[in-house]
């Protein structure tokens, strides 16, 4: 007569038990990324003044989902997987590499994916970032500056058993996505980092950065913001503020993506000195503001600083079309 082991079936009803594992599709995407470069930049302008300066080459993180949208997806993708959302909606402005990189999460990962678009006389052809959007299948929803400030009646109407992911994916998930930027760099820059600089749109990058970086936080609102109201939106996403807020409201260059000839003139520049890509809307302003404060001797010799690249560069294509036709 075959003899059971009582202990040895409980054990393989272990076994059997640790075998089901459940796979994120998410999480294996996120896994599957090269940590980005550190790269010091080395514009004679620095290197004169005694200031190092490094950016982070968030960038280079994901041709589609670069930058701080890849930082601040990170959790929102993973708890709309956990949570069974096969839909995700969100909102924009007409630029938003926010609404660009959520259109391409969702290809990737298979969600659908709504984008509400603030401007109701907007089409899915006015700039490139809205045509990628619907390109890579999301469905573009235009509403009118007045409806787009309802988000919860947007919410109601359009996002029924959606996973919503507030404009510019700014949120409390957000912020734990920005902060393994700040780990990565603590690891490839292990010295005291002086200055950490970064764009502003709806604040998500700044607060994340500040709620781990105990130094100077240099930000650069690419609107037309008033000094308080940035730091508000920042706040508003953190209670940890580790660090000093240091806001630069002077380069906005007339407003949220708008700009001019001098700051396109200063992006050429700076990219043949430096070969590094930069945009109109977000990265451009920023550096512009980095040069200027530079020269104005806002950094000291000896001192470190560390510029986040946060990609958008899906939307230079505009930009040197604007180049082009000039
Ligand atoms: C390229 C780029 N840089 C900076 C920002 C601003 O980031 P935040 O909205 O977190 O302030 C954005 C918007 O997400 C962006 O697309």
């Amino acid at each position: 007569m075959l003899k059971v082991d009582k202990t040895w079936v409980l054990n393989q009803t272990n076994v059997r038990k640790k075998e089901i594992v459940i796979v994120s599709h998410v999480a294996a995407f996120y896994e599957n990324t090269a940590q980005t470069p550190l790269q010091i930049v080395e514009d004679p302008i620095f290197i004169e003044r005694g200031v190092k300066v490094y950016i982070k080459r968030d960038d280079l993180i994901h041709p589609n989902i670069s930058g701080n949208k890849w930082r601040k997806l990170k959790y929102n993708l993973l708890e709309a997987e956990r949570t069974g959302s096969q839909k995700l909606l969100t909102f924009g402005g007409a630029f938003s590499n926010h609404i660009a990189a959520v259109a391409a999460a969702g290809q990737a990962l298979n969600f659908e994916t709504i984008g509400i678009i603030r401007g109701e006389e907007l089409t899915p052809d006015s700039n490139t970032t809205l045509q990628f959007a619907k390109t890579v299948g999301m469905q573009l929803i235009f509403v009118s500056r007045t409806d787009y400030r309802n988000k919860e009646e947007l919410e109601n109407r359009h996002g029924k058993g959606a996973f919503i992911i507030p404009e510019g994916g700014s949120n409390a998930l957000a912020i734990e996505g920005v902060k393994e930027v700040m780990q990565e760099i603590a690891a490839q820059l292990p010295q005291e980092i002086d200055y950490v600089c970064t764009a502003l749109g709806t604040g998500g990058t700044a607060a994340g950065i500040t709620s781990v970086f105990d130094g100077r936080v240099v930000v650069f609102p690419s609107l037309k913001i008033k000094n308080e109201e940035a730091e508000q939106m920042i706040l508003q996403l953190t209670n940890v503020c580790k660090g000093t807020l240091d806001i630069k409201t002077d380069y906005h260059f007339g407003g949220y993506g708008k700009s001019n000839e001098r700051l396109l003139e200063f992006i050429k520049n700076f990219e043949q000195i430096n070969l590094i890509p930069l945009e109109q809307v977000y990265t451009g302003k920023m550096m512009f503001g980095i040069y200027d404060l530079l020269l104005k001797g806002y950094f000291k010799k000896g001192d470190v600083v560390v510029v986040i690249h946060t990609g958008g560069l899906q939307g230079r294509n505009s930009f040197l079309d604007e180049i082009k036709r000039k």
